[in-house]
């Protein structure tokens, strides 16, 4: 069998990417003029698509659009009942609640201790366990701007262009210029990055990007850092509480933030942690399935801290902005919508239709990449159909041949092993790809000191938020390598502005008030939803469809 792994009505196909490789390998692709790129996102980006959202009836983002399955749990009701907690029974105390166990949560803890608060007055709750979180599972790199040809003003101005110039420039600027510092605190730590035989690091493009600046693990990279974060982490004897969700935010009689009730998964018993800051660390949304597609995402991404944070009266921003990777897995459907690292692509493979043809070039701006896919399945029909949607090829065999044998084992374990499960080898066969829901682009509004701010631009008292949960560092769309970067500089902010406010922090009575104001305001705005969030797991028993 020449193709085991793909379907023979597949291999004609093949042979034709195999036939243009040569042709291709002279011609370089033209980029997109800013213009070019700004039409054809808004023609084909799912984001621009009709009919896919609505604006938010209640709460501080009244009135904004966002995707349905974001706004219906923006207006969901509460998953407690505040007669079922007993406030005045406190089973956790402590100075620093960080809610949510991955790379931004489990930064912010280890830079709160750092900073000087002890690892028994911080405590990490996570709704599963410590660890699994989108960190994982990022596979291409971290940006940082740390050679001599490179500057963090080249990083600012690639992360804006990404953005489409609608992010925070304050919070990118912080970005960009703390990115090397980062590094060299990861390397510290024990992060082993991708090196030349001289120890000099390894760094290669991503898409949108105008230097070579993204720091590698293979194509394991977020595993590493989140393996050397959590044995930081546990070695300094910071308490974590697994399988612990938070469930709702703590006020206290002064309107301030006071901790979290969290639910043991195990008893379905509630707990009440009082704490005098709080940081949610929560991840994205992409098991919201937003429009049925696949996602990259772990199971626990379900917008659980943007729900909580939106109750105490936090704004958002850019939650209409859904970053839909270009390349996740399209064949065999057993991988249908893991994650196929932008790596890939840096290293070299080409996106190409059913013909052999390039039609994009491959490095362009996450968005443009995917509407230039889409364009290419949906309105040119020249796409692979297969049994469960469309797919372009990735023609990974391209990156032996321009850097020579055994670069895919050595760059792309991840990728190699996880398709040779299924009878592909991606060193001589091409990898089918479609658009894979991947990122959070906006969330909740922070300030540069990671600051929860209300509608009015204020902060809530002592509560936190970094990482994928909150927006305005990628604006309406991120770049590859940005978000470990994203929560590695948020999440120590977080730690150690913490650190700093709650020396000043005394806490009033315990309530759960808002949420009694916030049934009140559904009932007013006269919704009639039966929905509860958060949400804390995705429920695949009803009737989605996926894309
Ligand atoms: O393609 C990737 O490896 C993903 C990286 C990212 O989202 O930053």
């Amino acid at each position: 069998m020449k193709h085991p792994g793909y379907p023979p009505e597949f291999w004609d196909s093949i042979e034709r990417v195999e036939e243009t490789r040569d042709k291709r390998l002279k011609e370089k692709f033209p980029k997109m003029s800013v213009t070019e790129r700004e039409d054809i996102v808004r023609k084909y980006h799912p984001d621009y698509k009709e009919g896919t959202k609505r604006p938010v009836r209640v709460g501080a983002y009244k009135g904004q659009l966002a995707p349905h399955e974001v706004a219906d749990l923006l207006e969901a009701h509460a998953l407690i009942n505040p007669d079922d907690v007993d406030l005045s029974n406190v089973d956790y105390d402590t100075d620093v609640l960080v809610i949510g166990g991955g790379g931004a949560g489990a930064s912010a803890a280890l830079w709160a201790n750092i900073s000087g608060v002890p690892a028994d007055q911080i405590l990490i709750v996570t709704k599963l366990r410590f660890g699994d979180s989108n960190t994982k599972g990022a596979q291409g790199g971290i940006q940082a701007a740390d050679r001599e040809y490179d500057s963090p003003i080249y990083h600012f101005l690639d992360v804006l262009y990404g953005g489409h110039f609608t992010n925070d420039p304050e919070l990118v600027k912080i970005l960009v210029t703390e990115a090397p510092l980062i590094i060299k605190f990861l390397e510290d730590l024990g992060v082993m990055f991708d090196k030349e035989s001289n120890g000099v690091m390894i760094e290669v493009s991503g898409g949108g990007c105008s230097r070579d600046r993204m720091h590698s693990c293979g194509d394991y990279t977020g595993l590493e850092i989140m393996r050397v974060l959590m044995d930081e982490v546990l070695n300094r004897g910071i308490p974590v509480l697994e399988f612990s969700p938070a469930v709702e935010l703590i006020t206290d009689d002064r309107g301030q933030v006071a901790g979290a009730v969290v639910m043991n998964l195990e008893t379905g018993r509630y707990h009440v942690v009082r704490a005098k800051a709080t940081i949610i660390a929560t991840g994205g949304f992409g098991r919201l399935h937003i429009q049925g597609f696949q996602t990259s995402n772990h199971y626990g991404a379900t917008m659980d801290g943007v729900v909580l944070a939106y109750r105490v009266g936090a704004q958002l921003r850019d939650m209409d902005a859904v970053q839909y990777h270009p390349t996740g897995a399209a064949w065999p459907p057993q991988l249908a919508g893991q994650l196929v690292t932008e790596k890939v692509r840096s290293l070299g493979a080409q996106l190409v239709n059913v013909n052999g043809e390039q039609f994009v070039y491959e490095l362009e701006p996450r968005d443009t990449v995917s509407a230039a896919i889409i364009r290419e399945c949906e309105e040119r029909k020249r796409g692979i159909k297969t049994i469960v949607g469309w797919g372009v090829w990735l023609d990974s065999p391209m990156i032996e041949i321009i850097h020579g044998e055994g670069t895919i084992e050595k760059f792309l374990p991840a990728m190699f092993r996880q398709f040779r499960r299924y009878g592909i080898d991606i060193r001589k066969e091409p990898i089918l790809t479609y658009p894979t829901l991947h990122y959070q682009n906006g969330g909740i509004l922070i300030n540069q000191y990671t600051q929860v701010l209300d509608a009015e631009r204020k902060p809530i008292p002592n509560l936190f938020a970094a990482g994928e949960c909150t927006g305005g560092v990628h604006g309406k769309n991120r770049l590859m390598g940005n978000s470990l970067l994203e929560i590695t500089v948020f999440g120590r902010r977080a730690g150690n502005f913490a650190a700093k406010h709650v020396k000043n922090v005394s806490l009033g009575k315990l309530t759960l008030d808002h949420v009694t104001k916030w049934e009140n305001m559904l009932k007013e705005a006269k919704i009639r939803s039966s929905k509860k969030a958060p949400i804390i797991l995705p429920d695949y028993r009803g009737d989605m469809i996926f894309r």
